[in-house]
């Protein structure tokens, strides 16, 4: 079997900041580590941690820093792709002795992982919240699919490929390429897990014959409130991990930021 963790939209900041001025996001990230660790003992060991986007908030080369140190205790590989928030140049600076990355262009990336093999997509528009599927991209994923013929995928991309029913999140989403890639992910005719960030929410969809799951955030959530002007902002609430495991098709099950009191006797 091969299993390994999605956390999704850590905004990590420079040390000593708060985003927006209120949320500190390097803590939530620093407990989650400490679940992950504990989690190893219950599940057995990880092949791997994906992390789709919004792994800074700032930017900041030293964002990333914080983010890879906050990490390093677990030793897990860890594969990331970018998100809205994310700036290419310190982000790939910050990841590319990690041996993923392209040298150059675009952030889209393939690599086996166990049984796996997980294609990275970049949807990054710089300085926009929305996001794209480019040509180069959504061929690359094509060309990454036929040579894989039937073998088992995960596909990760920041914004999610289905409206959320969040209004401003919805507006804010994936902007070009979604139609493409569903016809991309139609043709194919092995299992592929699409893996996405950016709402904050777990929410689970179908897209061309597969499963599509939208991460929570290791450091906020977004109300669920789907009236056209639902109040727009943050909630102070840490929403975990996903841990995804592959054994003859996909299980996905959310792992909680805190592991609760107990077990106690029936
Ligand atoms: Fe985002």
């Amino acid at each position: 079997m091969t299993q390994f963790l999605q956390i999704s939209d850590t905004h990590v900041v420079k040390t000593g900041s708060l985003v927006s001025g209120r949320l500190d996001t390097a803590s939530p990230l620093k407990r989650l580590v400490l679940r992950i660790a504990e989690l190893q003992f219950e599940v057995g060991p990880l092949d791997g941690i994906v992390v789709t986007g919004d792994i800074s908030d700032d930017g900041t080369a030293e964002s990333y820093e914080l983010f890879k140190s906050i990490l390093e205790p677990l030793n897990l590989p860890i594969f990331c792709i970018p998100g809205n928030h994310d700036v290419r140049v310190p982000f790939r600076d910050a990841f590319e002795r990690a041996g993923y990355l392209p040298e150059t262009g675009r952030l889209d990336w393939r690599h086996k992982l166990g049984d796996l093999e997980v294609i990275g997509l970049d949807t990054l528009i710089e300085g926009q919240g929305a996001g794209e599927l480019r040509q180069d991209s959504l061929e690359f994923l094509k060309e990454c699919l036929d040579d894989l013929e039937k073998a088992p995928a995960v596909v990760m991309l920041h914004h999610p490929p289905f409206k959320s029913g969040m209004a401003f999140m919805d507006s804010i989403g994936l902007q070009r390429g979604a139609e493409r890639l569903n016809e991309i992910l139609a043709e194919y005719q092995g299992d592929v897990l699409v893996l996405c960030g950016h709402i904050h929410r777990n929410i689970s969809t179908r897209l061309a014959g597969h499963t599509v799951i939208s991460a929570p955030s290791v450091c906020s959530s977004f109300l669920f409130n789907t009236h056209h002007d639902a109040p727009i902002g943050f909630l102070e609430q840490e929403g975990g991990a996903l841990l995804h495991q592959w054994a003859d098709g996909f299980k996905s099950i959310r792992i909680d930021p805190v592991r609760g009191d107990g077990p106690f006797a029936f």
